[in-house]
């Protein structure tokens, strides 16, 4: 049965591999996913100050959500669940999380910079495009932004 719960700080490193292996789903070579592991590293001071959730199943950690509000937005910084679970509905479980915490905040949206492969799930929840931005790794790279209404 999926479960979710806060990360504890000191999963930083595990859950920043989660992360990496998670996202090089979509077949990014090793430049490529060297050049995104600052960008998906989760400290003990970040999991503190920011809210992370992870989904486990069974025990096992299955997916990987955080949020950062301010103001009337919040951002999804990361969603990420495991291979093998994919279009099983953890996903959506954490974005309905995410999306709970941020109106909890204040926020009136969710603000996503996406990865273009996870672009159409975003849109499937509800999200609408936003135009493009940089990505926050890799130079000269456009990435969407999508908005969620809250
Ligand atoms: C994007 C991601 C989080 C989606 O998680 P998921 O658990 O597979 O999604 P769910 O099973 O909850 O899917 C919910 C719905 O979206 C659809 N969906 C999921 N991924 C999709 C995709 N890539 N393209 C189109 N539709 C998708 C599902 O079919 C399902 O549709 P339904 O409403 O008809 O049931 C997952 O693919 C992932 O972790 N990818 C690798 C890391 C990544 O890129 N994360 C996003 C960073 S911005």
């Amino acid at each position: 049965m999926l479960a979710l719960r806060p990360a504890r700080p000191e999963e930083g490193a595990e859950l920043t591999e989660l992360c990496l292996r998670f996202k090089a789903v979509w077949g990014y070579d090793d430049a490529f996913m060297a050049a995104c592991r600052k960008e998906l590293t989760l400290t003990p001071a970040s999991i503190r100050t920011s809210q992370v959730q992870v989904a486990e199943l069974d025990g096992r950690l299955a997916g990987v959500a955080e949020v950062k509000s301010a103001g009337d937005t919040a951002q999804l910084e990361k969603l990420f669940v495991e291979p093998a679970m994919l279009r099983s509905g953890t996903g959506r479980k954490l974005l309905d999380w995410a999306k709970a915490t941020a109106r909890a905040a204040g926020a009136t949206a969710l603000v996503i910079e996406a990865d273009p492969d996870a672009a159409e799930f975003y849109r499937r929840m509800g999200a609408v495009d936003d135009g493009l931005v940089p990505s926050g790794s890799i130079p000269n790279r456009l990435i969407p932004r999508l908005n969620l209404p809250l």
